[in-house]
């Protein structure tokens, strides 16, 4: 089924865990000739996400997504527009939600436990509870033999593995994550997005999952948000009813199929138009000197 935004906002009864409401996010760019304009990352960004669920948000690349985490993250604010939490606007960055980018951004000098309780210290807890909690969250993301390892010691799936550890380690109660695992190989993504599954459900946590992967939103999202190309807005949102309890390959089933062509029918005439706009665009300097044509 495919609703609006708004269609979503209406229906949903409890308060929301996150809600966003005509969010718009403009950038003030130098053009060639260093004369100013602006760039309209986002535009009237409106979405709800309810308390414990996961929700992917897929759309064109360029169309916003970062630029949106980084919103709910608090590392910057909107133009116009209200984020909440829990009915409260997003003031600056918090330790109620925890961030997941492509890159591990794990701290090179420190060992996979020391990188975990290394955001255990902003929080003030003591030593031994600092090991302890680093050694949980260790086990949970399946690294129990790994503790003493340095990052360059580790393989680009265990990295990510430190990094969702050291989130979660936190207890924060929204999980924001971008694209966690678009660097990683094919085995190391299927392997970590069953992980983070399984996370999710035993925890609770509300997770906020974006990704340019097709696949990945389906197979993980209860729903799919899917954004316009620049600037982005949401196009619709998609609710996927898969039975994730049974035993098979899932993604060979025919109602994944059916879930994975809704969620492409929206986001192809996006992403043409991204490219459109992008070939509109005047090639940068070095690109015209490569042409020779
Ligand atoms: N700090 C910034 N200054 C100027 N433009 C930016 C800045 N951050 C992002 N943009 C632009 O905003 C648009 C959206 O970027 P982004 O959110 O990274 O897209 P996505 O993550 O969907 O690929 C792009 O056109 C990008 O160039
Ligand atoms: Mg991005």
């Amino acid at each position: 089924m495919t609703t609006s935004a708004a269609d979503t906002a209406a229906t949903t009864t409890a308060e929301p865990k996150l809600r966003l409401e005509g969010v718009r996010r403009a950038f003030s760019v130098r053009g060639r000739k260093g004369a100013e304009s602006t760039l309209t990352a986002l535009e009237d960004v409106t979405l709800d996400i309810a308390a414990g669920e996961f929700l992917t948000l897929v759309g064109p690349s360029g169309c916003g997504k970062s630029t949106l985490l980084d919103l709910l993250g608090g590392l910057a604010a909107p133009s116009a527009g209200r984020i909440l939490l829990d009915g409260e606007p997003v003031t600056g960055p918090g330790l109620d939600r925890g961030l997941v980018f492509q890159q591990y951004a794990l701290l090179p000098w420190r060992t996979a436990q020391g990188n975990i309780e290394f955001g255990l210290e902003a929080k003030g807890l003591p030593r031994r509870e600092r090991a302890e909690r680093a050694r949980e969250y260790l086990a949970l993301v399946g690294l129990d033999g790994f503790a003493d390892r340095y990052p360059h010691e580790l393989s680009g799936g265990m990295k990510q593995r430190v990094a969702i550890a050291r989130s979660l380690a936190f207890d924060p109660e929204v999980l924001l994550m971008d694209e966690p695992f678009a660097a990683l190989d094919a085995q190391t993504r299927e392997s970590l997005q069953e992980e983070l599954l399984s996370i999710q459900q035993r925890t609770g946590k509300t997770v906020l999952f974006i990704t340019h992967g097709i696949d990945e939103a389906v197979y993980l999202g209860r729903r799919v948000a899917v954004m316009t190309s620049r600037p982005g807005r949401i196009k619709s949102v998609i609710d996927i009813d898969l039975d994730r309890s049974a035993e098979e390959d899932l993604r060979s089933t025919p109602a994944f199929a059916h879930y994975r062509h809704l969620v492409w029918r929206e986001l192809h005439d996006e992403v043409a138009q991204a490219q459109r706009s992008e070939l509109a665009r005047p090639a940068p300097a070095s690109a015209e000197e490569a042409d020779h044509g």
